[in-house]
């Protein structure tokens, strides 16, 4: 890998229009798009890894260049492993600059070598995260204009219990 690849690393719990958004523009931008899903043992999350990959690489099917992956530890590690140099992120709203600001002055401190990208997420997905997508999905709500609808029934059937 080099510096054609860029690596989006996230929880993914589950992807979203949002991430979408992402991935499809950072897919227009770089050769290789790595969409990299953290196993955070500290964060068991709603959907098992097994099932946020699946999603996302049903999800991700139409892009070519794309492809999903995941890692533990730290993220440095993952992109030394794999020669990756630049990692993507999302901001959606100011209130996501300290944490980014501050995940990206960490890694720049352990690996100058690695080049951390903002992207701003386009308005129409400004207010989305996996959370809210969780919350309505449990209650039954309509998720349709937040998830990829190739996952919509996935994503339904976990959090309602119809497929545990
Ligand atoms: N559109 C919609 N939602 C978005 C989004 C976008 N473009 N970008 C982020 N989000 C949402 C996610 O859905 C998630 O929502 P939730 O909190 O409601 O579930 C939230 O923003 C944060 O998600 P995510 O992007 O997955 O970030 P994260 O904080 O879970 O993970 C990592 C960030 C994986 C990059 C980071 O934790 C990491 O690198 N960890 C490895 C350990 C490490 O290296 N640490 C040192 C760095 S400090």
């Amino acid at each position: 890998m080099s510096h054609n690849v860029c690596v989006y690393p996230g929880s993914f719990d589950p992807v979203t229009k949002g991430h979408m958004d992402i991935i499809t523009r950072a897919a227009k931008l770089f050769p290789e798009v790595v969409v990299a899903v953290l196993i955070n043992p500290a964060k068991a999350g709603s959907f098992t890894v097994e099932k946020r990959l699946n999603m996302l690489r049903k999800a991700c099917a139409h892009l070519e260049n794309v492809r999903v992956d995941h890692f533990d530890g730290l993220l440095v590690d993952y992109m030394h492993k794999t020669g990756a140099k630049v990692v993507v992120r999302g901001l959606r709203a100011v209130s996501d600059f300290e944490n980014e600001f501050q995940m990206a002055q960490v890694n720049h401190q352990m690996a100058p070598d690695v080049e951390t990208l903002f992207m701003m997420t386009s308005p129409e997905c400004a207010y989305l995260s996996s959370s809210v997508v969780r919350e309505i999905a449990r209650f039954d709500g309509d998720i349709s204009d937040f998830v990829p609808p190739c996952i919509l029934e996935d994503v339904k059937n976990t959090l309602t219990g119809n497929n545990q």
